[in-house]
């Protein structure tokens, strides 16, 4: 954290300082790997994590959206004699908590431990909704420094219309801080195709403005070489992931691959260590694997690092795995290390 933020966001029972979980890898992983899943509380693992000496440039966070909702997985079988589909439910998340408060009490911890593990040039991109998403920026003001914010992404996107007294949400919010804003930041530029209109005026070609001597613009003028776009700008209009889409698994709230690309390509070079400490399914490991981004997931959920690992096989990929052992059962059980699979 840089300055110190003079606006804070509080709640009965915050404390953004306690003792460390203590836990540990097993294996220890190594920072080159292509691609690393942890089996565990991202907590303990994030924070086992800060003994590896690498950091990462880019750490994405898709957490629960606090719903208030189990969320299940969906599995599609075809029966192989009839041909037909049928639908079985799945381990996914939990998302009740016990209140608000505990749910970021919990974020806030997380938060913490991923800005520990980010490079001076890294950025974290936290993805939640609009039912939380001024708590949290608040909040990331605190933990990371009011001028570390970046951007706030929407991503808009089309689902099936519903009648309801209020507008429809469409959008949900990536919060992007900076871990330090003195650093030259890992920044590309990404395009985006012109507005009709602006087409429809100026073609294709690429504008220069001609400026005046009080230095402001007077005219723009249109050049022979065809323009790259407009520099991308934080509205980002991204379809969600089709029911028949091929990268669909199943998961519940399974992230578009084009968005976890966009970011990826915008916020990292190849080489560039990624992290995503809610995996899921896996879209951000597969994006980053398939980028030459080394890549780090963690997840609570076995059958998610399952889904994670077949979807990486799929493009080829092999996964190395470890598990986050809190300090509880390394007590319990000091000389028998978890048992990997896969
Ligand atoms: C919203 S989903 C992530 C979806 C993912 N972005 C995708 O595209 O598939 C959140 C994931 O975080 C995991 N999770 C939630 N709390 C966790 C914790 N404390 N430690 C590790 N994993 C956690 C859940 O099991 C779930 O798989």
């Amino acid at each position: 954290m840089v300055g110190a933020p003079k606006i804070t966001l509080q709640w009965p029972g915050k404390a953004l300082s306690r003792a460390p979980t203590g836990g540990r890898l097993t294996p220890a992983v190594c920072p080159d790997a292509p691609v690393t899943l942890i089996e565990g509380d991202n907590l303990v693992a994030l924070e086992a994590l800060q003994q590896d000496a690498a950091g990462f440039t880019l750490a994405y966070l898709d957490p629960p959206f606090f719903t208030g909702r189990s969320h299940h997985r969906v599995i599609r079988q075809r029966d192989p004699e009839s041909g037909q589909i049928s639908r079985s439910l799945g381990r996914g998340f939990d998302d009740h908590w016990e209140s608000l408060e505990h749910y970021l009490s919990a974020l806030a911890a997380r938060i913490s431990a991923v800005h520990a593990l980010l490079t001076p040039q890294g950025c974290l991109v936290l993805h939640v909704d609009p039912k939380t998403s001024h708590y949290v920026k608040v909040l990331c003001d605190e933990l990371f420094g009011p001028e570390c914010f970046a951007s706030e992404i929407v991503w808009r996107y089309r689902r099936w219309p519903s009648k309801q007294r209020n507008f429809q949400r469409v959008h949900d919010v990536l919060l992007r801080y900076v871990k330090d804003p003195k650093a030259e930041p890992r920044f590309q530029q990404l395009y985006e195709p012109l507005a009709p209109s602006t087409r429809a005026t100026w073609g294709e070609g690429q504008q220069r403005a001609v400026v005046g001597a009080d230095g402001r613009r007077v005219r723009s003028s249109t050049l022979e070489q065809p323009s790259r776009g407009v520099p991308l700008g934080d509205v980002w209009e991204i379809g969600i992931v089709a029911p028949v889409a091929k990268e669909r698994t199943g998961y519940p709230t399974q992230k578009p691959e084009a968005l976890l690309t966009r970011l990826i390509e915008a916020c990292t070079l190849p080489g560039d260590r990624v992290l995503d400490p809610y995996a899921g399914s896996g879209t951000t490991l597969a994006v980053a694997a398939r980028m030459g981004r080394p890549v780090v997931g963690i997840d609570e959920n076995r059958e998610a690092l399952e889904l994670c690992a077949a979807r990486l096989r799929r493009q080829g990929l092999g996964v190395r795995r470890s598990r986050a052992v809190p300090r509880s059962l390394r007590q319990a059980r000091p000389t028998s290390p978890a048992r990997l699979t896969g």
